[in-house]
C-alpha cells in the first residue's frame, strides 16, 4: 500500500466516463508534474484505458472510479479490487455521489468497497456530502456524520483510507460553498471521533484554476478531487502548480 504520510497534499482526477485512448496520448503529453515529491498526483480513468495509462509511466498515480465488493464469480459487468491491483491501481474512489445516485449505492456497499480495497492494499477514497436541500435544512453535519458512521469501514486508519467532501450541490454546478464553510466542514468531520483527526481529506466540486488556491490554502483541506476541471490538461497543470 501507499504510504500517504510521504504527502501533503493529494491532487486527483476523477475522468468519469470521460477519455480516449487518443485523449490519454494527449492528456500525458502535455501533463507537468510540479518536481515536489510531496505531491500525490493520481489519474482515475475508466477502468478500460487503466493499462494503456499505466504504460505511460510517468509521474503519477493510478486510481479507479469504483470496484466490485465482490472477489470473483458470476457478477456480470464487475471489476474486483485484486484485478485492480494487478494493473497497480493505488487508490479508487468509492461512494461517489454519481455513483450513490444513479446507481442506487448505499453507505453499506460503500463500506463494503472501501473494505474490500483496504484488504487489497488500495487506498479507498470515501465520498462523502449533502445536497442542496440538506444544505438548506441545515442539516450537513448530520448527514455527514451518518456517512461516514455508515461508510468508513472498521478498519479504516488515517494511513489507509482518504475521505473526500464533496457538497453535491457543488459537484459540476460551477458553485462552491465559502471557505469558511468548507472549513467547518472538514473540522467537524477530523472531530467526529478521534480515529478521524489524523485522517487526509480532500475537497471536490467545481475545483478549477481560479480557486483552487484559496481551497487548497484551508486549513484542513489536503487535496482536491476534480473532475471537469481534470479534463484540460492546461487547466489541472495549473491546478497541480
Ligand atoms: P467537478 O467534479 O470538479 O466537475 O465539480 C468533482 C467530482 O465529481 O469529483
Amino acid at each position: 500500500m501507499i504510504d500517504l504520510s510521504h504527502f501533503t497534499s493529494f491532487f486527483i482526477a476523477n475522468w468519469k466516463l470521460n477519455g480516449s485512448f487518443q485523449f490519454i496520448d494527449n492528456f500525458t503529453e502535455f501533463l507537468k508534474v510540479p518536481k515536489t515529491a510531496k505531491n500525490c498526483i493520481t489519474l482515475c480513468p475508466p477502468n478500460l484505458y487503466l493499462n494503456y495509462l499505466q504504460l505511460k509511466n510517468g509521474d503519477f498515480k493510478l486510481g479507479a472510479q469504483d470496484c466490485s465488493y465482490f472477489d470473483e464469480g458470476a457478477y456480470t459487468g464487475e471489476i474486483s479490487a485484486k484485478m485492480l491491483v494487478e494493473s497497480q491501481v493505488e487508490f479508487c474512489i468509492v461512494g461517489h455521489s454519481e455513483r450513490r445516485q444513479y446507481f442506487s449505492e448505499s453507505n453499506q456497499i460503500v463500506r463494503q468497497k472501501a473494505d474490500k480495497l483496504i484488504k487489497n492494499n488500495i487506498i479507498p477514497i470515501i465520498c462523502i456530502g449533502e445536497t442542496l436541500d440538506q444544505k438548506n435544512q441545515k442539516i450537513t453535519n448530520k448527514v455527514l456524520k451518518n456517512q461516514i458512521y455508515e461508510s468508513v469501514p472498521e478498519i479504516s486508519n488515517n494511513l489507509n483510507t482518504i475521505i473526500a467532501y464533496e457538497p453535491i450541490w457543488a459537484i459540476g454546478t460551477g458553485l462552491t460553498p465559502t471557505l469558511e464553510e468548507i472549513k467547518n466542514s472538514h473540522n467537524y468531520i477530523r472531530n467526529l471521533d478521534k480515529k478521524f483527526l489524523e485522517f487526509k481529506i480532500l475537497y471536490g466540486g467545481s475545483v478549477n484554476a481560479k480557486n483552487s488556491k484559496q481551497l487548497m490554502g484551508i486549513e484542513g483541506v489536503d487535496g482536491a478531487l476534480i473532475g471537469g476541471s481534470s479534463l484540460k490538461v492546461d487547466v489541472f497543470n495549473e491546478i497541480i502548480s
